[in-house]
C-alpha cells in the first residue's frame, strides 16, 4: 500500500517556460521513496478534476520531496496555483522504480520534463559509487533549470538544446551518438518521449548494454485496479502490462526497438 496520502507544500514556483518546480512535506512518502516512482495528485479541492495526476519523484532530500512539471493541461494548471502551507492529496510512492548499480560508470539519458525521475536516481546512484554522466535533452536553455542540480550532486551534466542556445544544437541521441563512447558506459537509464527512449534503446542494444527505461501513460487508479494505463511494450507481446503496477520502469530491451 502506498505510504502516503498527505503532504504540505513547501514551496511551488515557476522555473521555466510551462516549467515548475515544487516542494513538499510527507514524511513516510520521503522515507519510502525509491528512484523511478511516481505520487499520484489529486488537484484542486473537489472532484473536478477527478482523476489524480501522476508525477514522477524529481527529487528527496531531508524529509523534502520535489516534483517537477510541465503545465501541459488543466490539473497542472491547478497544481501550479498551489502556495506554501497549502495540504496537498498526495498517493505515493507508486510504481516499481529502477534498479540501482553499484560501482559503475552510468549514463542517464532524459528528454525534456522526462529528466525528472533521473535525479533522484543520479543522488542513489553517487551514494552507491557510481561515475554518472548525465545527457539532457530540452528545447531552449531556458528548460534547463536542472543542470545545477545535478552537477551539485557531482553528476557530469551535458545538454543538448533544439534551438542552440545551450551546449549541442539538436537532438539529445544524437549528442549521444557523438559524445559517448560505448565501451566507457556499463549502464543506461532513460526517461523521455518514446522516440527518444527507442534510439537509446538501440544504441544499447547494438553495444551490448543492459539498462531501463521509464515510460508514461494516462493513469486512472494508479495502483493496479482498472485496467486505465495497460498496454503492450512491444506490439507482438501476446499480453499487456499495467504501467502503473508493472512499470513505469521496464527493462530497455522491452520496448520496441527502432530500426
Ligand atoms: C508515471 C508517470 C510519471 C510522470 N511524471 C511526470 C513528471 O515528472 N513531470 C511532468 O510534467 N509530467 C509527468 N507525467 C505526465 C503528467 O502526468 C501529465 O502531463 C499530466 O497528468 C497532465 O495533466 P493535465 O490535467 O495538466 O493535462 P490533460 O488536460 O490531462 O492533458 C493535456 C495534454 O497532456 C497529454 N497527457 C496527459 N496525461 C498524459 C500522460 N500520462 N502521458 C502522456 N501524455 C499525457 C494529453 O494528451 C494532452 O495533450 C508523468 C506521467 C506518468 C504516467
Ligand atoms: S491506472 Fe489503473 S491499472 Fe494502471
Amino acid at each position: 500500500m502506498p505510504a502516503c496520502s498527505s503532504g504540505i507544500v513547501r514551496s511551488n514556483k515557476k522555473v521555466g517556460p510551462d516549467l515548475w518546480e515544487m516542494e513538499f512535506t510527507a514524511l513516510a512518502l520521503a522515507r519510502e521513496a525509491q528512484p523511478g516512482q511516481f505520487v499520484h495528485i489529486r488537484v484542486g479541492g473537489n472532484q473536478d478534476p477527478l482523476l489524480r495526476r501522476p508525477l514522477s519523484i524529481y527529487d528527496v532530500d531531508a524529509g523534502l520531496i520535489t516534483l517537477l512539471y510541465k503545465v501541459v493541461g488543466r490539473g497542472t494548471e491547478i497544481l501550479s496555483l498551489y502556495s506554501s502551507d497549502q495540504p496537498l492529496d498526495v498517493m505515493g510512492p507508486l510504481g516499481k522504480g529502477f534498479s540501482l548499480v553499484q560501482d559503475r560508470r552510468v549514463l542517464l539519458v532524459g528528454g525534456g520534463v522526462g529528466i525528472a525521475p533521473l535525479l533522484f536516481l543520479g543522488r542513489e546512484l553517487k551514494v552507491r559509487n557510481n561515475k554518472v554522466i548525465v545527457l539532457h535533452g530540452a528545447g531552449s536553455k531556458e528548460e534547463t533549470c536542472s543542470g545545477p542540480k545535478f552537477t551539485g550532486l557531482g553528476m557530469e551534466y551535458r545538454i543538448a538544446t533544439m534551438d542552440g542556445s545551450l551546449g549541442f544544437k539538436g537532438l539529445v541521441t544524437d549528442l549521444m551518438e557523438r559524445e559517448i563512447d560505448p565501451k566507457s558506459i556499463d549502464y543506461i537509464y532513460t526517461c523521455g518521449p518514446e522516440p527518444m527512449m527507442e534510439a537509446v534503446a538501440a544504441f544499447a542494444a547494438r553495444n551490448n548494454m543492459p539498462g531501463e527505461l521509464s515510460l508514461e501513460e494516462y493513469m486512472a487508479c494508479g495502483v493496479g485496479a482498472c485496467l486505465g494505463c495497460a498496454r503492450k511494450l512491444k506490439a507482438s507481446d501476446p499480453s499487456y502490462v499495467k504501467i502503473c503496477h508493472d512499470g513505469p520502469v521496464f527493462p530497455l530491451d522491452s520496448v520496441n526497438i527502432a530500426p
